[in-house]
């Protein structure tokens, strides 16, 4: 990965970039890595707050050979090595809120966007993008954001290199991407469930067509959550954002 790198001041959005990249054939391992975003954007049609040089705003383009129901898995293969980067730059140990919300001291630290190009049954490209809080102060994050995030400077106390940030992820996303290339999604699956934090516990999950409420009972092996709501019906939810209820 990132044998090829497009690196950008300021752009609307590195996902926009990327999915345009792909489209004119851009190589396997692409990346779009951006100092500002001017559109960033978030999961669920949200806004994603990417103020300049004190972020990783990034986009990677992968090209596996897999048909696309199998795409959450690679969602969840990012967020495993987004973790276990920023263990080895930063000697933190984050947790994974389903589907792939990092969290530090309960707050959101990085966000994970998958997106498709795909034509019938056939995946023409994954546009991964990652946004990663690392340098950001108190005063950076908008009132509405105080509560809920973080940044990997704020939990650490100090300043953070975000060209070595990245390469650490970059190096633990290709090792767990060559692995799972070779041997599928099970050890992928083992490592996310390791840093999971909402698995087997009672949750709320907030859907487009409304919410419901039960025990994340795990993930299947294409990625998506079960849910045992309280009349004992197990449900799939593949995409909705979730709360810890109190257990
Ligand atoms: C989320 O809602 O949690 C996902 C946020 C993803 C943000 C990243 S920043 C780099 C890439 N470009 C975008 O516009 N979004 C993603």
């Amino acid at each position: 990965l990132g044998r090829n790198i497009h690196f950008e001041e300021t752009v609307t959005s590195t996902q926009k970039i990327a999915h345009h990249l792909a489209y004119e054939g851009a190589p396997e391992g692409t990346i779009v890595v951006a100092e500002e975003q001017t559109a960033g954007r978030g999961r669920l049609d949200r806004v994603w707050h990417s103020p300049k040089h004190t972020g990783v705003w990034m986009s990677i383009i992968l090209r596996p050979n897999i048909p696309p129901y199998q795409a959450p898995q690679l969602t969840l293969l990012a967020a495993v090595g987004v973790v276990q980067g920023i263990q080895e730059a930063t000697g933190l140990e984050a947790d994974i809120k389903w589907p792939n919300d990092i969290l530090l001291n309960n707050k959101k630290v990085v966000g994970i966007l998958t997106e498709l190009q795909a034509e019938a049954d056939r995946i023409n490209s994954v546009i991964i993008g990652i946004g990663i809080n690392v340098n950001h102060t108190e005063s950076h994050f908008p009132d509405f954001l105080k509560n809920i995030a973080t940044s990997l400077a704020i939990q650490k106390g100090e300043g953070i290199d975000r060209a070595r940030l990245i390469q650490c992820i970059l190096v633990k996303i290709e090792k767990l991407y060559g692995e799972y290339l070779q041997h599928g999604f099970k050890i992928i699956k083992l490592l996310w469930e390791s840093y999971a934090i909402s698995i087997g516990q009672n949750i709320i999950a907030r859907t487009l067509t409304g919410a419901i409420e039960g025990k994340a009972l795990g993930i299947t092996d294409e990625g998506v959550l079960q849910l045992k709501s309280l009349d004992g019906t197990i449900h799939h939810i593949h995409s909705a954002d979730i709360e810890l209820t109190q257990n």
